[in-house]
Order: C-alpha cells, then structure tokens, then sequence
C-alpha cells in the first residue's frame, strides 16, 4: 500500500487570515463539519488565544469533531499555549501547534531576540506544551529564511523536548520548488532525531508557487505533512490549495508513490461552502473546482472526449463532486457535440440533411452569442423537429 501523506487544513486559521475572510463560529463548524467529511488528517481549527470568539469557535470544533485531530495554533509562550489546551479539552484527538520566528530579519527585527533566547523560548513552549498535550507540532516561522545551522539546532531541540511534528514555513512565498525541496532535505539529513517526527511544509503562494514548493517538500524533502487550504485561501496570495495538492498527489501516484485519505468527492462543495462563506469568488479556470476545470469548449476536444473521456481529461468530475463533465456549445463546437446535444435534448431530425441545416444555423448563432444554451438549441430546430 502507498506511504500516506498527511493533510492538514488551515482554512479556519491561515485561510480566515485572509483580508476579508472572517468567519463566525457557527460558518467555522459548518466548514470543520465538511472538512471532517472529506476526511482531512488534521484541521487547524483557529488560535485560541487570539480573541475569545476564536476560542469559543476552537472549543466548538474541538466538541463536535470526531473523526479528525482538531489543532489550535498559539505563539511559543505558556499563556498561548494553556489557552490552546483549554479549548481543545473535549476533542476527541488534540494538537497544538506553536511557532516562533528564526529568520534573522524576523529574529531582530520583528521580536527584538537573540537567537539563542529564541532557541530556548522554543524549547520551553515545547517542553510546556507536551506536558498538556501529546500531539505537539512545532513551526519557526519563516523557517525558509533562516540560517541552516540555526534552524537545524532549533527543530533537533524541540523534537528532543517532544515535538511530534516539525513544520518548514516558507512564510513569505519566497522559494522556489528544487530549493525548498533541497532545504527540507538537507534539514532532514542533518537534524540528528529527524526520524522521532513527521516532517511537514507550509507554503504561501506570493509567487504562484506554494502547490509546486509542497510538492517538492514532498518527493525532494520526504515531508510527510502539507498544510493546506481549501481554494487556496490564505494570507496575502494565499496558501497551498487542498484541492490542487490532493488531485496532484491522487492523480500522479505514480510519480509520488504517496497517498491521501481524502475522500475526493467532497472537494466541489467544500470548495462552494468555503466561498460562499467568505464571498471569496472561486475564477473560472482555477484547477479542480473551478466552473471550467471541467469543460470543453472547441470543437477538437469536445469530440475527442466523446468518444473517450481520457483524451483530454486527467480526472473525473464525478470523482471531485462535480455531478459530469461540461460540452460548451459555441462557436468553436463541433458537429458531433452539436448532435450529442440534440440527443440529451430528446431531439430528433430525421435526415442527416436536417441535421446538417440544424447545425449550419446553429453555427450562424454561435458566431453572435458567446454561449449556446439549451433553450437557443430547442428554439433553433423548433419548426423541423419531433420530441418525444
Ligand atoms: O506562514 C506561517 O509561517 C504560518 C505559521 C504560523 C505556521 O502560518
Ligand atoms: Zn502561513
């Protein structure tokens, strides 16, 4: 059986940090309901400590969830991380997941720390925290630039305190695929008990990159973890999307010999639910769940597909949730799509020289209207035709 690669959903914390994307507790459970359907590994459910509606919405997600570990983000300090516990008390599987800063620029900067008050505030929030909780994941945020050795000393230090996961964020979107794949590697290879954790990569997507720079974390690195987000919400230009990450990996497991165990067929609604919450509009040529991901608009391709879907299509809509595939009657439709319409519309035309003329108008039409709808099609063979 394939190695499984873990999924782990931050849509109600990284997604909501979105501009514009807040969401109450009650959208929160809806989504964390729909996420646990899909059968996410781990959900991010928000950072308790951050206000008492996120800790009330973590506690409510925490309560309901069975199926999936439920994970309250929290800074590397004891108040984050009591708190983080506390709304996590009735899940059924818990984590929490600190982070601290390690890049240089972060490290001076930001917190005003030296690294060596960075490395121990990062081995006491570990230690404090597993002594709450036994699933502990670990992220130095911007950990992509930060100094190798540094971090090599951070992530050996906190996997020696118990941290059960260690997380590589390229925080600010800045890798690119064979490099982040190389640093993770390299970390693996160098962190001495590399192999008491599961390693896991966390990419924002400023240069369109956080789906290919997890993939490498993934077959370079040998991470085991992507966090993720449904529709790629996020800060900024948003995180890895789920969708993307999961069809790449289902699709090619081939290349990857890696598995999930997302069950597929709830990506299109999670996908509906994730942005009718947030009135964040999906663009009609995202991958997998966008409105033409799935249709076939000339007339080359629509031909091809009917008489054999793999022709131009790697996936199943059906398999993503999408209820089939689109023809797209236009301009650029053949005579076969055109005939197949015909059919699915109950028409009938009892010569081929019917439905050449049906066709010739059909295509005078196309070239005024962008779109053919099925009404258009009706209307246009209205005096010659007999339906059923
Ligand atoms: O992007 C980031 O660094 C994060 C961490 C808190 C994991 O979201
Ligand atoms: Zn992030």
């Amino acid at each position: 059986m394939a190695d499984q690669l873990i999924i782990f959903d931050t849509t109600l914390r990284d997604g909501e940090q979105s501009p514009g994307a807040s969401m109450t507790k009650d959208e929160k459970l809806r989504i964390a309901r729909q996420l646990e359907r899909l059968k996410v590994d781990v959900i991010e459910a928000g950072f308790a400590a951050s206000s008492n509606g996120d800790f009330e919405a973590v506690q409510a997600i925490a309560a309901a969830i069975k199926d999936s570990t439920v994970c309250s983000l929290s800074r590397a300090n004891d108040r984050d991380i009591a708190r983080a516990a506390e709304a996590l008390k009735s899940a059924a599987r818990a984590r929490i997941h600190t982070f601290i800063a390690t890049s240089p620029l972060h490290m001076e900067k930001k917190l005003r720390m030296t690294p060596e008050q960075v490395l121990e505030q990062a081995k006491q929030s570990v230690r404090f925290a597993r002594n709450l909780c036994g699933d502990i994941e670990f992220s130095p945020e911007d950990g992509y630039r930060s100094e190798m050795d540094f971090l090599c000393r951070v992530l050996e230090t906190v996997i020696a305190e118990g941290a059960t996961t260690v997380n590589v964020p390229d925080t600010v979107g800045y890798a690119v695929p064979e490099l982040y794949g190389n640093f993770i590697r390299t970390l693996r290879e160098r962190v001495p008990n590399s192999d008491k954790a599961i390693w896991s990569v966390h990419c924002h997507n400023d240069l369109g990159m956080a789906v290919a720079n997890s993939l490498a974390g993934v077959k370079i690195g040998g991470a085991r973890q992507v966090e993720c987000t449904i529709n790629g919400l996020g800060e900024r230009a948003g995180n890895c999307s789920l969708e993307e990450i999961v069809m790449a990996v289902r699709t090619r497991k081939d290349y990857f010999g890696l598995d999930v165990a997302i069950d597929t067929k709830h990506i299109v609604p999670a996908s509906r639910m994730v942005s009718q919450t947030t009135g964040f509009v999906v663009q009609p040529n995202k991958a997998v769940v966008g409105a033409n991901a799935f249709a076939h608009a000339s007339g080359i391709h629509q031909d091809g597909v009917l008489k054999a879907r793999d022709t131009y299509e790697i996936m199943r809509a059906e398999d993503v949730g999408w209820s089939a595939n689109k023809i797209v009657l236009g301009k650029l439709s053949g005579r076969n799509a055109f005939k197949q319409r015909l059919q699915e519309l109950g028409v009938q035309l009892d010569s081929e020289a019917e439905v050449n003329a049906a066709f010739a108008k059909f295509k005078e039409l196309a070239d005024r209207k962008s779109e053919i709808f099925d009404e258009d099609i009706l209307a246009l063979v209205s005096d010659e035709t007999v339906t059923d």
